[in-house]
């Protein structure tokens, strides 16, 4: 299979027929205005404490498999965080997966928040504001940080050794990574040890100087896992109250213990079952390429939140009442993403080159992107009092800034949110904001060597485009892996 690149589709009008010809709508502005006329320049207010955010670019957490192994910030980890602070961006969500308890990290080099470790977090997030400071002068950022139990995906130890912790026997996922289906799940009482550990992680999130934290409802880590507990009984499972009560808990623990503390939540909106690189293609054409796992029931797939049962469309309408939900408990901000980069990557992260592990793309990457808009839109119509964040732009490269400032003007979100586009040229948003014709060199391609590098043990980092990680011996080493069979398991994110 193969999709035209982006850099070809040089004139609005051919990006609007290419658009067409797939059959989706991405609407973009074809003139772009700089600040202070750009509607990504019009300012937001997130909070009663906090004054209005000057702009609508937000820099997604991306993390580096870069910390040391007792959970502390890196040099490599804080040259990212600078790099975020450099981007321009006001809104700062997360930095990265920060792990609230050693055995709940996703691979051996995740941060990690406890007492010992609060002031090097606090020094991390100071050198963030001092580089936003250097390059744009002023120092009004509203940053979060994302904490994060890993579940099913847990590797506290060593990148070989899981160590899952799983709220259900998913049949799929269970085969997948080798679990048996009588692999031990998480009590109620261990499930309400881990609810004290995040509380007591906003604590010292706070102490650290953050303005809010992320309770992690994504990717199929454990929050998200939460949502798919259908048949998981007692009271963390089966109706949409009991897999939200997870939630509820941290919330009313959280208010209690830091008050003050603003609380987002990225949630993964939709879901598809897991996919699988075509072993037997009918075709050369489709070699490698992504195809959806059989499901073997004649009932629908019920393991995907906000999915319609098909395994592959979407239905909002579990979405749509937890959006009421984090409306009801005070929640406004709302980073919404989709599906697992363990087992959808496609979905979530829009990409014309897989990682070593992926699957060839059974779409265009510019579906996976208006569907990621499109949902988001959907949510932010009806929910018009949340503050959402889009995620899954990087795909659009040339057409990144002009998609950006139409789903602004025309309300499909509130903040546009930037991953991978932040590590290749984090000062995109801040060149959009002046005017400034974009560098091309430094626009993000989707080679995903940023996912690749960690599958294979080495810190991530944009390897073919920044000059510090093309000088790194990483690079050579990347260049000399072979592919994976595709079934292997390894830290995706
Ligand atoms: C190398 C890498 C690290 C990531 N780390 C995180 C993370 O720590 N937490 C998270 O919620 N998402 C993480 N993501 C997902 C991104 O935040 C984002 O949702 C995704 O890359 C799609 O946005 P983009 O198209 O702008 O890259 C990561 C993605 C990549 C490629």
């Amino acid at each position: 299979m193969t999709y035209t690149r982006i850099a070809q589709l040089r004139t609005a009008t051919l990006f609007a027929q290419h658009t067409q010809s797939l059959g989706i709508t991405l609407d973009f502005d074809a003139e772009l205005l700089p600040a202070p006329a750009s509607p990504l320049a019009q300012p937001c207010s997130v909070s009663p404490r906090h004054a209005p955010l000057a702009n609508r670019f937000c820099v997604l957490p991306m993390e580096g498999w870069d910390a040391t192994t007792d959970g502390k910030p890196t040099e490599l980890v804080t040259r990212r965080w600078q790099r975020f602070g450099q981007s321009g961006a006001k809104l700062i969500w997360g930095g990265e997966a920060v792990a609230v308890r050693p055995d709940g990290r996703a691979n051996p080099r995740q941060l990690v928040i406890n007492q010992s470790n609060r002031p090097d977090l606090a020094r991390l997030r100071e050198s963030l504001i001092r580089a936003h400071a250097a390059r744009c002068n002023t120092d009004d950022l509203f940053i979060g940080l994302q904490l994060t139990h890993s579940g099913r995906f847990c590797r506290p130890t060593d990148n070989q050794r899981p160590a899952p912790q799983i709220l259900y026997a998913h049949p799929l996922l269970n085969r997948r990574f080798g679990l048996p289906d009588n692999h031990p799940v998480m009590t109620d009482s261990e499930i309400e040890q881990l609810i004290a550990d995040y509380v007591k992680a906003a604590v010292l999130a706070q102490e650290a100087g953050f303005q809010f934290v992320d309770l992690k409802h994504c990717h199929g880590y454990l929050g998200h896992e939460f949502l798919s507990a259908v048949d998981r009984p007692g009271k963390y499972g089966g109706s949409f109250a009991n897999r939200t009560r997870f939630l509820r808990e941290i919330v009313s623990g959280i208010r209690a213990a830091a008050p003050g503390l603003e609380i987002g939540v990225r949630l993964s909106a939709f879901d598809f079952i897991p996919f699988h690189p075509s072993p037997e293609p009918s075709s050369l054409a489709l070699k490698g390429v992504g195809f959806p796992d059989h499901w073997p029931s004649t009932s629908g797939y019920p393991y995907a939140f906000g999915g319609d049962g098909t395994g592959t469309g979407i239905d909002l309408t579990e979405p749509h009442q937890f959006l009421d939900l984090l409306e009801d408990l005070g929640i406004r901000l709302v980073n919404i993403t989709a599906g697992s980069p363990y087992y959808n990557p496609h979905i979530q992260r829009p990409a014309l080159f897989p990682p070593s592990d992926g699957y060839q793309p059974p779409e265009d990457p510019l579906v996976g992107v208006a569907r990621q808009i499109d949902v988001t839109a959907k949510l932010k119509a009806k929910h018009p009092n949340l503050l959402l964040v889009g995620s899954g732009y990087s795909y659009l490269q040339e057409w990144l800034p002009n998609v950006a400032q139409n789903v602004i003007r025309t309300g499909k979100a509130d903040f546009v949110g930037l991953g991978r586009m932040v590590l290749t040229y984090p000062e995109l948003c801040a060149d959009v904001l002046e005017g400034k014709t974009l560098q091309r060199k430094r626009i993000c391609r989707t080679f995903s060597d940023c996912t690749t590098a960690p599958r294979k043990g080495l810190v991530s980092g944009c390897y073919p485009l920044d000059e510090f990680y093309k000088q790194r011996p990483e690079a050579e080493q990347l260049k000399h892996l072979q592919p994976d069979s595709g079934t292997e398991s390894s830290p995706l994110e």
